[in-house]
Formats: C-alpha cells, structure tokens, sequence
C-alpha cells in the first residue's frame, strides 16, 4: 500500500480524474433502472405519451453519459496505471544499478528480473482492474441500497445482508489465499532461476546428455507452480459459487414477498424490476469485484517484494554528494593502496590482506598470481564495487570513498576477465566508454586493440552486429573490442584483469606494445597469468593467498621471490616441454 500511495502521488490529479469518470458513470448506470422502473410504473398507471416519452429521453441520455464517461474513464485508468507501472520500474531499475555483486546474490538475478517485469504487471494490471471494478463498488452498494429502501424497507434490509455475508466470505478467502499466493511468486522465482539457467546453459546439459535430467528438474518446478495455483484459485471458484446462490436467494425473496405487497398496494411492478435491476447489478460488481479481489493477495506480494528491492540499502553508497575538494587531477601516484585487507560479507576469513603498493602515472603495474588468489577481488575493490574491510584505497591522493562513484569510476577504465559486450553494433559498445566519441576515435582504439583486421574485415566493419554478450565474436575477439571500449575512454588508470588469456603469443605482444604508447600519461594495472604478458612491467606484485609474496620488476623477483620463481619456472618448462614434443617426429 505504501508502495502504491509513493507512485499514485505524482499523479493525483489523473487518479482524482478517473474516479470522478468512474463516479459518473455508475451513477448513469444506477439511474437507468429507476427510469426504466418509472416508465413501467407510468405505463401501468395509464400516464401519457409525453411523460413516457420524457422519462425514455432522459433513459437516453443518462445512457448516452454513462457511456461517454466509460471509455473516457477506462482511457484515464489505463494511462495512470501505465504512468504508474512505467516510474516503478525505473525506479527498480535505478536502484537495481545501486546493488553491489552481494546485494545481487542476496536477490538473485532471476527475481530481480521477475520483480521489473512480471510482478509489477502484474501490480498495473491489478490496479487497472481495481480501480474501474473494486473503486465504484461502496458507492454503487451505497446507491444501489438507498434506492432500494426507499421502495421497499424490508427487501433494502435484505439486500444490506447479502451485500454483508458476500463481503465478509470474500474477506475471509482472501485472507487464507495469501500464503498460496506469497508462495506461488517464490515458486515463479524457482521456475524463472532453473529457465534461465538451463537455456543459458543449454550447450552444457545436451553436451552432457543430461537433457532428461533437466526436464524432469523443470517439469518438478512447473507442477509444484501448477498444484499451488490451482489450490489457490479453487478457494476462489468456491467465493464464487457462494455469491451467486445469495444473489439469486435474494432475487427468488423479492419475488416472493413482492406479490403480497402488490396486492396490498405498497409496491407496483415497476419498483419489483428496479430492485431486481439493483440487485442484479449489485450481484454484476460483486463478481467483478471477486474477480479483482482473486488478483489482490498476488499483487499485494508482487507490491511487498518491489518495495523490499527498493527498501534495500545498498552495501555501497555514495558517502559524498559533490566532487572531493581538493582533488589533484596530475598527481603522480594515480592508485594507492594502504594496508588494505578485504573480507566478503560471508566469508569465515579475510580473501585479501595488508596490501600497499602504489600505481604511478606513466607506469605499468603487473599483479601475477595462482587462480583464486584475489586478482579479479582487487579490481572490484578499486572500482568500488565492494568496500574495504581495513586501510585505504587512494586515487590522485584522496580515499575513493570520500568521493562519489560516479566521480570515481568516470577516471577509471576496467576490462572484466570474462569479456562482455552489449547487443547492438561494434560502434555502439564502444560509445559505451563515450556517447561523443568519433569514427576516428573508434578505429584508432580498434587498431591499438589488435582488433583492427578483423573488424576490418567484417562487411559492416563499427557498424556490424553484436549479439548479446558478443557471442557471435570467439572469446579473444571479444577481449580485444572490450579492450578498445577502454581505450575510447581515456581515463587515468586502465585495469585489465586477466584481458589477453585469450590471445595468442604474438598478438598480445603487438598488443601490449601499441597499449604502451597509448597510455603514456595514465597507470596502468594488468592482471595476468602469464608471466610472458607482464615481464616487461614497471612493477611486478607476486599475490599468494590474497598477501603480496613479493613486489619488484622481473628480473629481482626472480632472485628474491620464491613464489615468482615457481611460476616463471612452471610456465618455461610447460612451454619447453611442449616445444620439445613439437619437434619430436
Ligand atoms: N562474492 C564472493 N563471496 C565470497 N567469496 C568470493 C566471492 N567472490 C570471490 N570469492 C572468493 O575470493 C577468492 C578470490 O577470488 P578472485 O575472483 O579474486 O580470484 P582470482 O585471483 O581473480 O582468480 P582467477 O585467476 O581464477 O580469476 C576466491 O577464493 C573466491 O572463492
Ligand atoms: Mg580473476
């Protein structure tokens, strides 16, 4: 509700117009009957044409309104309701790009997506159905019942009751249907989190042949989805059996004691059909209103569960509003790092501990390292995508947390290990570091990427498509415009984690030979396997269970890193091995 009343309030003024519409419109439907009632009466009492032919005029014009005001005011409800749907998903959205990897974890990628688009469809579509069947119901019982006690005081009374058993029964199903229904969005989360899994995954279950296995852990989710569904709706299809018999007992009473009270002359044939007309209708709003109501429970969770997205407090937030001041845009130690230890929210122990070493403007950086050692952990670090646990991460002197994250990440230009591109075209990926960026720009940094021949080769060349995540484009392809789009930005410290895996031997020399004179005035941070890719840095950080073994340029850790040395050595002897096989016969 809460969730409703924040989104409904920058559009009263339409919520204020709807109703008004709505209002107007089953007034006019409420009047007909009575008209419809005096007009059977005059017919019956002998009145004259023209009182009939006044009374069936103003029948015309009310329907004539009540009409009119319909599709005016389904128009004004669908595009509140749209207004509404459109600003919580942005919202969502917005917040959604706040969450940290953790925050995301905690959700799940599924159910945020199930959140933006499923539950607040279902949200709008609840909404819509709530204002133009739930909205005018009080006011038509409200209506319905003073003009039914005006003819007769007895059947209102009776008709009160009804209206009372058939509410309070809704009241009570919906109140037992609402665990089912908290149930059947987690069960949706389940269905989405395996779907996903096994479509994005599905070269792995048929390579595996475990295409069987799969269905049969699909089909579990859909029947317990399925069996939870139909448990829920039957307590509605019994709301709505109940309803029904009432309306209809009440219809057979009207009857029943009506043709007393017509003899007696309290009531004449038209006041009967009226009642019956407002009864009817009371019964036509009362099913549309359960129908509505069955949809209730399930948009009530689907509201719960946006809000606790955006309830959420993220675990990174800007502690700052305005740029650092000072902030030194030409200091020479770009990046620091001071004694800095990190721990994941769930870990038992620290991944990263007591890191210090500085990144210099002009200067490559190498962190070399066995997998799981922290690498890819340090760049999530830099890039404030988590926070450090002790010390201090210093860009151009000043604690990136006392600077805004976009502040930060504007100098900043990241590669991600697992090179990822966006649906779209070569050109559009690489605007992605800059929506100004030129075609020369953009050729140039392809063409520092190595990637300049195959682009070049491709029909379309910036212009061809890229599907999502680039996998029309082999893995080193991949890295390489990944590696451009950094460059196009510029920026004052470049990090490359594990960014040339995917190339071969003389590309990532080329490669790295072209980066040197491109990031002649910025740091530079390369996180690597290969010693062959980082031997000829500024720096070598040797990472050994998230410590520094050793810090120095190739050839002094050799001598003094006994870790370094290991390395080195394993990776020579692989490739001497291997190369004295190629030269066997
Ligand atoms: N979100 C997380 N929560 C808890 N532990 C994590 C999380 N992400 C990574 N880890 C752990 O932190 C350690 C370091 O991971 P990281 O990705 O930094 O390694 P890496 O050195 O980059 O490895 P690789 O060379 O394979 O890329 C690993 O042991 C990993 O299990
Ligand atoms: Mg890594």
């Amino acid at each position: 509700m809460k969730l409703i009343a924040r989104f409904l309030k920058p559009h009263l003024w339409l919520c204020v117009v709807t109703v008004l519409l709505l209002i107007v419109d089953t007034a006019g439907a409420l009047f007909i009957p009575t008209l419809a009632a005096e007009m059977l009466n005059q017919g019956t009492s002998g009145a004259t044409f023209d009182a009939v032919l006044r009374t069936g005029g103003l029948m015309a014009a009310a329907s004539v309104l009540s009409g009119v005001c319909t599709i005016l005011g389904g128009y004004a409800c669908a595009t509140l309701t749209a207004r509404i749907g459109k600003d919580m998903r942005v919202a969502l959205y917005d917040k959604s790009l706040k969450l940290s990897k953790y925050d995301f974890r905690h959700f799940g990628i599924a159910s945020i997506t199930t959140r933006t688009v499923s539950d607040i469809t279902n949200i709008q579509t609840a909404l819509t159905s709530f204002i133009q069947m739930v909205l005018p119901v009080p006011f038509i019982f409200i209506v319905a019942l003073v003009l039914a006690i005006r003819l007769d005081w007895e059947l209102g009374m009776i008709l009160l009751a009804v209206i009372v058993i058939v509410f309070v029964l809704a009241l009570f199903i919906m109140n037992s249907a609402a665990p089912l229904f908290q149930k059947l969005q987690k069960l949706l989360d389940r269905m989405t989190t395996i779907l996903l899994e096994n479509l994005t995954g599905v070269r792995v279950v048929r390579a595996f042949n475990n295409e069987q296995r799969e269905e049969q852990r699909m089909g579990r989710a859909f029947a317990a989805y399925a069996d939870t569904s139909i448990r829920a709706n039957r307590r509605f299809a019994n709301l709505d059996g109940i309803s029904f018999f009432c309306i209809n007992l009440f219809v057979v009473i009207v009857y029943w004691l009506s043709g007393g009270r017509i003899s007696a002359g309290h009531l004449q044939i038209g006041d009967i059909t009226a009642i019956i007309s407002y009864a009817t209708m009371v019964l036509f709003f009362l099913m549309m209103a359960q129908m509505v109501i069955m949809m209730m429970p399930r948009a009530l969770e689907c509201c719960e569960r946006v809000q606790v997205v955006l309830d959420h407090t993220p675990e990174i937030q800007d502690l700052v509003s305005g740029p650092p001041q000072p902030f030194d845009d030409d200091a020479p130690e770009v990046l620091s790092f001071r004694n800095v230890s990190f721990r994941f929210a769930d870990a038992e122990e620290d991944t990263l501990s007591e890191l210090d070493f500085t990144c210099r403007r002009g200067q490559t950086t190498a962190i070399i390292g066995g997998t799981g050692t922290g690498k890819s952990t340090i760049a999530s670090l830099i890039l404030r995508f988590h926070d450090v646990t002790r010390g201090a991460i210093l860009l151009n002197g000043t604690d990136i947390r006392r600077m805004p994250q976009h502040f930060l990440r504007e100098r900043l230009a990241y590669v991600q290990q697992k090179a990822w591109l966006f649906s779209g075209t070569i050109a559009d990926n690489l605007r992605y570091s800059d929506p100004d960026a030129s075609r020369e720009t953009m050729l140039h940094a392809v063409d520092v990427a190595q990637a300049g021949e195959f682009v070049g080769a491709l029909p379309d060349g910036l212009d061809s498509f890229v599907a999502q995540g680039g996998t029309n484009f082999s893995g080193g392809q991949r890295q390489r415009l990944s590696i451009a789009r950094a460059l196009v930005k510029k920026p004052e410290l470049y990090i490359f984690d594990d960014s040339f895996s995917a190339l071969d031997f003389k590309t990532d020399a080329a490669l790295r030979r072209a980066l040197a004179k491109e990031t002649q005035d910025a740091a530079v941070l390369i996180i690597a396997q290969r010693v062959s890719t980082i031997q000829h840095a500024d720096q070598i950080i040797v990472l050994h269970e998230g410590r520094m073994a050793g810090i120095g340029r190739h050839e002094e850790l050799l001598k003094t890193c006994g870790v370094y040395r290991e390395i080195y050595e394993s990776q020579t002897k692989t490739a001497g091995e291997t190369g004295k096989e190629e030269r066997e016969p």
